[in-house]
């Protein structure tokens, strides 16, 4: 990654994200040679463990995630041997004394000057411990760079948000501070920027002039599965909405930095969210927000039960799992342009994709006077599909004048297949090296919690509004009632 190399501290190295993420893209990236000769990875948990222990679960976890598989025997091993495990107490200073002398004997083995790059694949609640803990234990003595990895959830509101990076920042300065938002880390919407500013055809047309509006779908079609106490308390707005649906939303809305730095690109995020019309009032709530719950219902044939009945769910739970808003960005650019977003849990499908819908033709006396023209969509495909297509109106082949919408479609997810990186690969990678665009800033988060605290305020007041869909269904009726009353639809989504 850098010339110089470091060690990678993965804290919570027994868990399920180390298990399914970290493990397999730090081999990827092995792989491909971005670790460089120099590093070291230590994994950290409580739990006892022997090495051998801990590198046959490594093994698994590469085996059964990683698009690399660990069957070359010698880069494995290899691989394997710069892989240790510590067992340690996050909340005793002792421990980390003890990991300071084994990263000093793993520094001087494979000659890495004191790059140190810390994960937290743990509870947030937790990162205020072990930062000072790394501090007070000497971890950040080393000559190189110290940086810290963390996760959401950041926070539960503005305020609990802005205590944990209180506690953060007492040991690591902001630009030390590498936020995840696994979404930054897809290939697609880091195309966002290029798609936009990179092509002639787009950025000319990306204002209200144009666009009739935007629609961000990221549907999913899995539950609760075994996260219903975390999830009970996050709902979708906290889970999804406050970081991965406006993040999404700020890449799309944001305006052209003066350069590709990761401040200039972060400064323009931060300017859209601020620019998000807030929440005043529980009623204004109402009138953007939808709200959804899964019930008992059906996907691909078979019976799926309710949210309610899903472990660790309480049985009269008013969390969401569905939710849909109309948002506006009140800038020069993108006044009166609704903003539409839903994400869901027990939805038909497992994608992501956001629609650009571009007004009509002025004043089109040629064809519509024969028949209802259809709108140009750009649709920008995140995942599972990746690529872009483009729909416009052409003429259907025959003697009559007769216009039909045709699509023209980039498929990137069909020219590369399964082998692009993993969201995690490229954002361990960006990590390494110091590059800290596709992570969020603290004023980035703030902004958000901002926008999300009003919402969830409004639903504590009362539960009234929570609509119910089945499991399998698209959302609750309410969320195709926020289109419609703007006269628009929700597109298909693929
Ligand atoms: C996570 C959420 O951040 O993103 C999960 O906590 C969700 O609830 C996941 O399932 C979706 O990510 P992806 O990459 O599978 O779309």
């Amino acid at each position: 990654i850098t010339a110089e190399g470091a060690v990678y501290f993965i804290f919570g190295a027994t868990g399920d994200l180390a298990r399914r993420k970290l493990f397999p893209a730090l081999y990827s990236l092995y792989r491909e040679g971005k670790l460089g000769e120099r590093f070291a990875i230590v994994g950290l948990a409580r739990r006892p463990r022997t090495a051998e222990q801990f590198r046959d679960d490594v093994y698994e976890s590469i085996q059964e995630f990683c698009r690399y598989k660990p069957n070359e025997v010698q880069a494995w091993r290899e691989f394997a041997e710069r892989f240790t495990y510590h067992s340690l107490d996050i909340g005793n200073v002792d421990g980390f004394r003890e990991l300071k002398a084994t990263t000093e004997e793993l520094e001087a083995r494979y000659e890495i000057p004191g790059n140190r790059l810390f994960y937290l694949a743990l509870a947030p609640e937790l990162f205020g411990t072990v930062s000072r803990n790394l501090r007070d234990g000497g971890m950040l003595e080393s000559g190189g760079w110290h940086r810290l990895v963390i996760e959401k959830p950041f926070g539960y509101d503005y305020p609990s948000a802005g205590s944990l990076n209180e506690e953060i920042r007492h040991v690591f300065r902001e630009d030390e501070v590498f936020r995840i938002d696994h979404y930054l880390g897809k290939e697609m919407v880091q195309n966002i920027e290029v798609i936009r500013f990179a092509n002639a055809f787009f950025e000319p047309l990306w204002n209200n002039n144009h666009i009739a509006n935007v629609q961000i779908t990221l549907a999913e079609t899995v539950g609760v599965e075994e996260r219903g106490a975390y999830y009970n308390k996050s709902g979708a707005l906290r889970d999804m909405v406050q970081n991965h649906m406006l993040q999404m939303l700020t890449m799309i809305a944001m305006e052209p930095p003066s350069r590709l730095d990761p401040e200039d690109i972060r400064d323009e995020k931060v300017k859209v969210l601020r620019s998000l019309r807030g929440f005043s009032t529980p009623d204004e709530v109402r009138e953007r927000v939808v709200r959804g719950q899964y019930t008992e219902g059906e996907q691909k044939g078979k019976p799926i039960k309710g949210y309610r009945n899903e472990d660790s769910v309480p049985a009269d739970s008013a969390t969401e799992t569905f939710f849909a808003a109309r948002l506006f960005v009140d800038n020069f650019r993108w006044a009166g342009v609704p903003f539409y977003v839903r994400t869901g849990k027990r939805l038909p499908v497992k994608s992501t994709e956001i629609v650009i819908e571009f007004k009509n033709v002025p004043n089109n006396v040629l064809f519509a006077s024969k028949q209802q023209l259809q709108p140009n969509l750009l649709v920008i495909r995140v995942n599972p599909m990746e690529g872009i297509y483009i729909k416009f109106n052409a003429k259907k082949p025959g003697n009559d004048m007769t216009v039909q919408p045709v699509a023209m479609e980039f498929c990137q997810s069909c020219q590369v297949g399964i082998n692009t990186p993993e969201a995690y690969e490229r954002l361990i990678f960006d990590a390494g090296r110091g590059d800290s665009t596709y992570f969020t800033r603290w004023d980035e988060l703030a902004a958000a919690w901002q926008l999300v605290d009003p919402i969830a305020a409004a639903w504590r007041e009362s539960a009234d509004d929570l609509t119910f869909y089945p499991g399998g269904a698209w959302g609750p009726q309410q969320a195709h009632g926020l289109l419609e009353e703007d006269g628009y639809f929700w597109w298909p989504v693929n």
